[in-house]
């Protein structure tokens, strides 16, 4: 089973989108295994973000991630990089499909709602970077039994 790192982003969660997000993973049958509200540190935000250092948008993500609480998750669930990377849509909402989180609420790059693990080796580095251990929880559902053959 694959683990991947969601992340609510400032805008989502000013615009009370916390509810509507997390029902559109667990619909699709993702497990939620870690979630919590915070307020990110200038540190992490520049280590989560790090490989994008020396983009012109760099200093305005920064700026933006770190101006309000964000709600951060650990996903779990068949091919689950993949899987919500699809559900979430492409980096611009003016592009991304509808239906996808990101076609559906939002309309500018900068303010694209939401954010996803890009890999399997991505997922990890961000899990660990954001959750310790003993913030997540391995548990079982009844339904699982549907969700999976
Ligand atoms: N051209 C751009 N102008 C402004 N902001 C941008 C631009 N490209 C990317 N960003 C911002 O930087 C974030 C990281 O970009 P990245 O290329 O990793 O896209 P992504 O993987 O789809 O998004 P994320 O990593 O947030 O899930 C984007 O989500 C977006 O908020
Ligand atoms: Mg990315």
């Amino acid at each position: 089973m694959e683990r991947t790192f969601v992340m609510i982003k400032p805008d989502a969660v000013q615009r009370k989108l916390i509810g509507k997000i997390v029902q559109r993973l667990e619909r699709k049958g993702l497990k939620l295994v870690g979630a919590k509200l915070m307020t990110v540190p200038q540190s992490l935000a520049e280590t989560h973000y790090g490989e994008h250092k020396e983009r012109p948008f760099y200093n305005d993500l920064i700026a933006f991630i770190t101006s309000a609480p964000v709600f951060a998750m650990v996903v779990e669930g068949e091919d689950a990089v993949n899987v919500s990377r699809h559900l979430i849509g492409a980096t611009n909402p003016t592009e991304a499909a509808v239906g996808t989180i990101r076609g559906d609420l939002g309309l500018t790059v900068g303010r694209n709602v939401v954010h996803g693990s890009d890999s399997v080796e991505s997922a990890e580095r961000e899990i660990a970077l954001w959750f310790d251990e003993a913030e997540l929880s391995t548990y079982a559902l009844p339904e699982d039994v549907w969700v999976y053959e």
